[in-house]
């Protein structure tokens, strides 16, 4: 089965096509972040009018590169949520659309779990059970995965996602938009521990997650040291050191409760190197694998979609020929997939 995926949840536009049998067989990506840079945030009407633009002719790029016609679609795959209502509907549309005039399936696809299985699209796939760590602009969660579409939410944040933490912090600093990797180049040249950090709610049980706190610690910091030579740099290492720490401390707690042996880094946040190396030694030291997908499978891509809308598609799973998108849509509300 040779499933076409669309994602447009966002500010990225991305489309794949995952073959049942030969795995990825291409994918197309196409960052708005540029567009947005200038207002320093998503603005959700831009992002919306460039998927309409920019959707069609790169899905056209992706076929040909796959060396496919779209009469060799045996299925589609769309991003229905969570995320932008005017974005996601790009995608769905166009999506809905295009297998009904081929007269195929289409299945609507969770956003994160398409972050969730995204390191199943790599060469040594983890098997389940698995913990994941899924870190993006919009949530921070850890999920117990027994199987597809079998997922046990053990923790999340209570306010602000840990991407959303990296862009609010960034912006504060004055660094670019997006945050996230702004921040970690900013963080290179930084003392991670000339600044004292908070690790939230590392000093109580529970798998929850709080960054809104450590944001308010850093503005205070930076108004009392903004003048300062180095002060950029000290604060961003000293802020990711801190976000990276309360994610391991989290992490090990999630392993020791499950009793899983495999730990599972995806969403934004997993493209970050410190974090990964973080993960990587706390996974040597304590017995567990761990697994992430390549960097630009963590952030927003169309690969994602493909693969879990396989998935589902295999397992029987059909959307009605409506067109439906959920700005929100727990988790918790998936089917099992077969
Ligand atoms: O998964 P994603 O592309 O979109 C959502 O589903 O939200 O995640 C985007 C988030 C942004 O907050 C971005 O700043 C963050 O991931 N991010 C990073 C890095 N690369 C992206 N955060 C820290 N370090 C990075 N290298
Ligand atoms: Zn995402």
């Amino acid at each position: 089965m040779r499933v076409l995926g669309i994602e447009t949840s966002c500010d990225e536009t991305g489309v794949a096509v995952y073959d049942g049998e030969r795995g990825l067989l291409a994918h197309a990506l196409y960052s708005q972040a540029h567009i947005h840079a200038e207002y320093g945030g998503v603005v959700p009407e831009i992002a919306s009018r460039d998927h309409v633009r920019k959707l069609l002719p790169l899905l056209d790029q992706c076929l040909a590169d796959a060396g496919c016609v779209r009469g060799d679609i045996d299925g589609v795959a769309y991003t229905a949520g969570p995320g932008l209502i005017g974005a996601l509907l790009v995608g769905a549309a166009v999506g809905r659309a295009i297998a009904l005039a081929l007269g195929v399936p289409a299945v609507a696809v969770h956003h994160m779990e398409g972050h969730l299985l995204a390191p199943l699209l790599e060469p040594s796939p983890p098997d389940f059970p698995f913990v994941a760590l899924l870190v993006s602009g919009g949530h921070s969660m850890l999920v117990e995965v027994s199987r597809i579409g079998h997922y046990r939410l053990l923790g999340e944040t209570l306010d602000d996602a840990a991407g959303e933490a990296f862009d609010k912090t960034a912006k504060l600093l004055g660094l670019g938009y997006p945050g996230g990797p702004a921040l970690a180049r900013a963080a290179v040249g930084g003392d991670p521990g000339k600044y004292a950090f908070p690790r939230p709610m590392t000093d109580r049980p529970g798998l929850e997650f709080s960054f809104s706190g450590l944001k308010t610690h850093t503005r205070n910091l930076w108004q009392a040291h903004r003048g300062e030579a180095q002060a950029q740099a000290d604060i961003a290492a000293g802020f990711q050191q801190a976000v990276v720490d309360t994610l391991v401390i989290k992490c090990r707690r999630a392993m020791q409760q499950t009793r899983c042996g495999h730990l599972v880094i995806a969403g934004g946040v997993g493209a970050n190197l410190q974090l990964r190396e973080a993960l990587s030694n706390a996974g040597r030291k304590y017995g567990w694998g761990v697994s992430y997908p390549r960097i630009e499978f963590c952030t927003d891509n169309g690969a994602m979609i493909a693969h879990a809308g396989y998935h589902r598609l295999r397992a029987g799973q059909r959307e009605p020929g409506i067109i439906r998108a959920r700005p929100r849509w727990p988790l918790a509300e998936l089917l099992e997939a077969g």
